[in-house]
């Protein structure tokens, strides 16, 4: 047991004397002042991860109406739309020019013939997006953040670049974020847009696209794989204008902004506080372990993740490669993978001649449901190796859990699944409704399973709860909000699996930030969520100088068992544990120090909508030191 301390009483007592405004942190002060309220995203357009359909895996930039509307019949015609999947959207290759007497973009008609409505407009997507919408579907569309796109660095072979002169082949938003948000969404009502942003990564001057085909160089601020080298600050500020310019468009916010910069720059940070999807990795490709690489990126990053705003480790690749009709194990994983990740469920595949195999694939309603359950909780790792992995996702109904068994490997696997990994009692029955067998099953404490190499099963599990009173914070990443998750230094997270496939170069590194970021059940560093010796399996792991917000749903008490982690980079630093309630101080630790025994924390939050917790280091200024809030949890009483 941790030594006890129970401030609750005595905060409580102490501020009620105090008028409020005494007691709410006045604004832009310290960054570790309560906020007072959800400043994570709203649901906007998307409440649950979006779904729909791409050009670019099927298609490249080979994209053109056919092919398009065949997706849009085929989503319809299957059912697929009313699962959901309804964003038919037209990535790379549309595009013909930029109009240089006013800026506007000109689409390239001998691919997409109805938008040749002639007249002063010349060109323009409004029929097809009406088109779509009146087949009951939205429509997305695709730009770049730069002046160029990737085709044009990319696929240089392509029929589909865009033509002339080199400002005419400037069709990138640089320079014309207002009015090309605005082309989009209001004279063309497309209501999703993909930013890509090759035309800030791969435009320097020294590029031989950029010498042989006359583009005007920019210097970039984006290198791939390079933290140190790519300048978060300023490609997020361009996000952040497209944002901007979108808000201004549709003011109603029920649009998607794909940030798709793939995973540079820290964006698994700040994606969430800017965009509605951002992706956290480079491009998936038809590959296992280049899916598995992907699937990393986002597999830790739970906490990251709530309504509206969605961790995307890129388009489905179901039916091709690796995932095709031969081989319907790895398909099935694959897309168990993105649903119970809360990924972005967004079809890559020609669907005019799709087989009825895939389309069971993306058509399991079951499994879609648990990628849109409505409260927004990512799945979290309950067992973790390189080899097997269990992913655990709480569901909105009570005592109900989606939870997927994986053999990433090459041997086969006999799995356990426990009880505990599920939160659930391991003295009562877990009935377990496996989503692609339609199989039911029952067993109490563990049961065990055998898995071919890349097999993996899909289970909704329902048991009775182990915390019968509550939950535990990092069962529900979609209640939380972290605020300032404490990175100091952003650094390259070295836990990706690198698909090392192609051998040219020097191979794959750890190419994304978000090392040392807050952890559902596990420390920053990955490690083991550990104490003074004492090892918590529930909890939150994060950084000293953090705080993140809590959305509480009727719960009264709020308590967690809190102290510095055992595999801290820095063990001399103390750090406070402070806990508001809709901005007030409602309890707080004496500073903690590395090796200290962990401490009991409590607070009465009945009646209070937003729950904070920071902790503070004694030196704000001092490299970070990890901390733990083991046993996160809210409960009745
Ligand atoms: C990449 C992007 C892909 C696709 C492609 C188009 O940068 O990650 O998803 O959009 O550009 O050229």
């Amino acid at each position: 047991m941790g030594l006890k301390f129970d401030v609750a009483a005595a905060a409580c007592a102490a501020l009620v004397a105090l008028p409020f405004s005494a007691m709410a942190a006045p604004a832009n002060q310290d960054p570790l002042s309560p906020s007072g309220r959800w400043t994570g995203a709203s649901a906007g357009g998307a409440p649950t991860p979006p779904m729909g359909w791409n050009s670019w895996n099927a298609f490249r930039t080979e994209v053109n109406e056919d092919k398009v509307v065949g997706a849009a019949e085929t989503i319809v015609s299957t059912g697929l739309a009313r699962l959901g999947y309804t964003y038919i959207n037209i990535d790379d290759g549309w595009w013909m020019k930029r109009r240089t007497s006013d800026g506007r973009l000109q689409v390239r008609t001998a691919i997409f013939p109805s938008a040749a409505v002639g007249g002063p407009e010349e060109t323009s997507f409004r029929p097809l997006v009406n088109r779509l919408h009146a087949m009951g579907l939205k429509a997305g569309i695709y730009t770049d953040l730069g002046r160029n796109a990737c085709s044009q660095a990319y696929d240089l072979t392509s029929p589909n670049l865009p033509v002339g002169t080199t400002a005419e082949r400037e069709v990138g938003l640089h320079g014309h974020v207002d009015q090309d948000i605005g082309l989009y969404f209001k004279d063309w009502g497309f209501d999703y847009v993909k930013v890509d942003a090759c035309g800030i990564a791969d435009y320097g001057a020294e590029r031989s696209h950029v010498t042989t085909l006359g583009y005007r160089p920019l210097k970039p601020l984006l290198q791939r794989g390079s933290l140190a080298r790519s300048d978060a600050k300023a490609i997020r500020g361009l996000y952040q204008e497209v944002a901007d310019a979108l808000a201004r468009y549709r003011p109603a916010r029920d649009y998607i902004f794909s940030i798709c910069n793939w995973g540079g720059a820290n964006v698994r940070a700040w994606g969430k506080d800017v965009g509605t999807i951002w992706r956290t990795s480079d491009d998936i490709y038809p590959h296992w372990t280049r899916m598995l690489h992907s699937f990393d990126t986002v597999s830790n990053r739970a906490l990251y993740a709530h309504p509206g705003a969605w961790n995307d480790p890129d388009m489905l690749f179901v039916g091709v490669g690796d995932f095709d009709e031969h081989h319907l194990t790895e398909a099935r994983t694959h897309f168990s993978l993105w649903a119970i990740a809360n990924a972005p469920l967004l079809i890559g595949y020609d669907l005019r001649k799709a087989p009825q195999s895939l389309l069971d694939i993306w058509g399991n309603a079951d499994v879609v449901a648990v990628n849109q359950d409505p409260a927004g909780n990512q799945g979290v790792i309950a067992f973790d190796s390189d080899d097997a992995q269990i992913i655990v996702k709480t569901l909105k109904e009570p005592s109900a859990k989606a939870v997927v068994v994986v053999n990433r490997g090459l041997t086969p696997v006999e799995a356990v699944l426990t009880a505990d990994q599920l939160r659930f009692a391991s003295d009562a029955p877990i009935e377990l409704q496996d989503l692609w067998s339609k199989a039911s099953s029952r067993f109490t404490g563990q049961t065990r399973f055998k898995l071919a190499p890349r097999e993996s099963r899909m289970f909704v599990a329902r048991g009775r709860r182990a915390l019968a009173d509550g939950v535990y914070l990092s069962e529900i990443p979609g209640s939380i909000n972290v605020a300032i998750d404490g990175v100091a230094q952003p650094e390259l997270d070295p836990m990706v699996h690198r698909a090392g496939w192609e051998t040219n170069g020097a191979g794959e590194r750890p190419a994304y930030g978000g090392w040392g970021g807050a952890q559902a059940d596990a420390a920053p560093y990955g490690t083991a969520l550990q104490v003074a010796g004492r090892r918590f399996g529930p909890g939150i792991g994060i950084l000293s100088g953090s705080r993140f917000e809590v959305k509480n749903d009727g719960h009264q008490v709020f308590r967690a068992t809190v102290g510095v982690d055992d595999e801290t980079r820095n063990r001399s630093l103390k750090v406070r544990f402070l806990v508001y309630g809709d901005g007030r101080l409602l309890a707080q630790t004496p500073a903690r120090g590395w090796g200290e025994d962990p401490i009991d924390v409590q607070a009465s939050v009945a009646g209070v909508k937003i729950i904070e917790l920071v902790a503070k280091p004694a030196d704000p200024e001092a490299t970070p030191t990890s901390v733990a809030w083991g046993e996160a949890r809210l409960i009745a009483r």
